[in-house]
């Protein structure tokens, strides 16, 4: 059997710098991975031409799995520049985008999922402007195929969770089906007869608005949350807030083939290279890479105690400091993952 390889994405700004931090605990652990390091991002343009280079993109499929850190994208559209992880998560079939969040509010624990379709959406790329630029169009793709697999996805999950916790399991599909008529009318439809497959699951089903409002108001009352691409990436920044905020947000994306982890934050330009990024997020996706190639290995005992070794170890220093300024604290990167390095290690 040979060993994992794992396409290491760094990108822009703070991305690189928590990188660093995860392969060092990667490397910790002392588990036979191989990585393979490759370009993305605004650099990567400017260098090249291209964000998203072919060989990057070659790597990643050919990859067990991929790490990637941040890229920076132009808010204006420079010709040429694609983002290049919307366009990973296309070529990969990326499709369930998994948005843990897990803290707590005045004492009630909060302990949540958003499941969030990643290839389709009004992120598939479909934008043109008309009137020579004074009207700027955007087509919202939902298909009833890729709306019936992430409501799947969904469904497991919380039937894992479930088993897993013994805790109340529930389903909330989340949508817009009132005003966006055909396309969250036939994802609702479609994620409805999922749930039909799943009569012991409890669903319910929530507008996005009064769902945004929900997470700030009672967040400890959601389970699985399950919704389309736009919607998942704001709610799951919503519900983030809870689990002490960007620094410390994960994500995980599944495919047939594949999967990629990343921190759900940005390059951060305002603190990139002053070495006080909080790098537990970028840790946290570390363990889940772990977790994730426990299913891929024949030593599966090994890669999941390190998984659950390194995410205890980021709960402890989450609860305990040493912490980043994000978190109110004065330390610096490499203090945190120096943290986490000596706990997995004793
Ligand atoms: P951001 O996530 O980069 O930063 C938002 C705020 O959170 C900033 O104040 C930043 O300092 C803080 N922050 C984020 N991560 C942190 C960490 N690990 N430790 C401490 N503080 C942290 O989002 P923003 O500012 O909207 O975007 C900046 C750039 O990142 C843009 O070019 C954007 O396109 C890109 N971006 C890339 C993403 C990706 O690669 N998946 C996701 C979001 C944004
Ligand atoms: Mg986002």
């Amino acid at each position: 059997m040979i060993d994992p390889v794992i396409c290491i994405i760094p990108g822009d700004g703070i991305g690189a710098e928590v990188m660093a931090s995860a392969l060092e605990v990667l490397r910790a652990t002392g588990l036979p991975l191989c990585f393979a390091e490759y370009g993305a991002g605004w650099a990567t343009f400017q260098a090249t031409g291209v964000a998203l280079p072919d060989v990057t993109l070659a790597a990643a499929k050919a990859a067990t799995a991929v790490l990637f850190g941040a890229v920076a994208s132009p808010l204006s559209p420079v010709p040429g520049y694609r983002s290049p992880i919307v366009a990973l998560r296309r070529a990969l079939d990326l499709y369930a985008n998994i948005r843990p969040t897990v803290g707590s509010r005045d004492g009630q624990r909060v302990d949540l999922v958003v499941v969030r379709e990643n290839t389709e959406g009004m992120y598939a790329g479909r934008e043109r402007t008309e009137d020579g630029g004074d009207t700027a169009i955007a087509e919202r793709v939902i298909t009833r195929v890729a709306s019936e697999r992430i409501a799947r996805a969904a469904f497991e999950l919380a039937t894992a969770r479930a088993e897993a916790g013994g805790r109340q399991a529930k389903v909330t599909i989340v949508h817009k089906a009132n005003v966006l008529r055909e396309t969250c009318g036939l994802f609702r439809s479609a994620a409805l007869a999922v749930a039909r497959d799943y009569p012991a699951m409890a669903a319910d089903e929530l507008l996005v608005d009064n769902c945004a409002l929900q997470l700030v108001l009672r967040p400890e009352h959601f389970d699985v949350l399950v919704t389309t691409n736009l919607f998942g990436d704001i709610i799951s920044d919503v519900a983030s807030a809870w689990g002490g905020g960007l620094g410390l947000a994960t994500s995980a994306s599944y495919g047939p083939q594949t999967a990629l982890f990343e921190p759900v934050h940005g390059a951060a330009p305002d603190i990139a290279g002053k070495g006080i990024a909080n790098p537990l997020a970028a840790i946290g996706c570390a363990a889940l890479l772990l977790g994730y190639l426990a299913g891929t290995v024949e030593t599966s005992a090994d890669y999941r105690a390190w998984s659950s070794r390194i995410a205890a170890a980021v709960a402890h220093v989450t609860a305990h400091g040493p912490h980043t300024p994000d978190l109110g604290g004065t330390a610096t990167t490499a203090d945190v993952t120096r943290a986490i390095v000596g706990t997995v290690t004793a």
